[in-house]
C-alpha cells in the first residue's frame, strides 16, 4: 500500500489546497492530510477549527485522513509509513521555499521524498492569507475556497467585529 502525507497549515484549507488533495488522493492508496505547527504563522483559526474544516472538505475522499502532529513532517512519515510528503508548488517565489524545505528533510531523513504538484493556474494566485485579506475587506472569496470555508470566514470576522 503506497501512502503519503500533505503537510501543512491549512489556515484555512483553500480550493488550491483541495485541488491537491483531489490528485494526490488518487495518486496514493492513502493520503494523510497533516496539520503541522509553523512557528512562523500566527493562525486564524485554532488547530480545532482547521481540523474540523478539513474534516468536511475531505467527505468525498473515502483514502483521505486528517491528522495534526508536533513532530517533524518526516518523523511523522515513518509513524504512518508513508515515504512521501506531497506539496503545492504555485510560482517560483513557491520554489524557493519548498527547496530550502526539502533540503532540511533530506537532512533529516533520506527515506522520505519530498513529491510536488504544479498547482493549476487558476489556482495559482490564492493563499490562505490573501483568502483571509480578502473576506477582511467584505469581499467575496466564492470560488476561492471551499463553501465551508467560506461561511467559518464570515462568522470568524463577525465575530472579531
Ligand atoms: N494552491 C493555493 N495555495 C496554496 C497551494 C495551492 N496548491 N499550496 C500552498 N498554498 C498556499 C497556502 O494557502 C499558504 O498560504 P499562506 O502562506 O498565505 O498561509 C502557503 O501556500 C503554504 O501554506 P500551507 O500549504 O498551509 O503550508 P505551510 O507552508 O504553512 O506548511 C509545513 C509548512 C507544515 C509543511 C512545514 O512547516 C513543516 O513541515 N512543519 C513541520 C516541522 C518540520 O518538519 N519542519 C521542516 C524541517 S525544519
Amino acid at each position: 500500500m503506497t501512502k503519503a502525507v500533505y503537510p501543512g497549515t491549512f489556515d484555512p484549507v483553500t480550493s488550491g489546497h483541495l485541488d491537491i488533495i483531489e490528485r494526490a488522493s488518487r495518486m496514493y492508496d492513502h493520503l494523510y492530510v497533516t496539520i503541522f505547527s509553523n512557528p512562523n504563522k500566527k493562525t486564524m483559526f485554532s488547530l480545532e477549527e482547521r481540523i474540523e474544516l478539513l474534516n468536511e472538505v475531505i467527505k468525498g475522499f473515502p483514502n483521505v485522513t486528517v491528522d495534526y502532529s508536533d513532530l517533524l513532517a518526516v518523523e511523522y512519515a515513518k509513524v504512518v509509513s508513508a515515504p512521501v510528503l506531497v506539496r503545492g508548488l504555485r510560482a517560483t517565489m513557491d520554489f524557493e521555499y519548498e527547496l530550502q524545505l526539502a533540503f532540511s528533510n533530506q537532512y533529516l531523513d533520506q527515506d522520505v521524498d519530498m513529491v510536488f504538484l504544479m498547482t493549476r493556474p487558476n489556482h495559482s494566485f490564492i493563499s490562505s492569507s490573501s483568502v483571509k485579506e480578502i473576506a477582511m475587506h467584505n469581499r467575496s472569496v466564492r470560488g476561492l475556497v471551499p463553501l465551508v470555508v467560506e461561511d467559518a470566514l464570515k462568522r470568524k470576522i463577525n465575530s472579531v467585529d
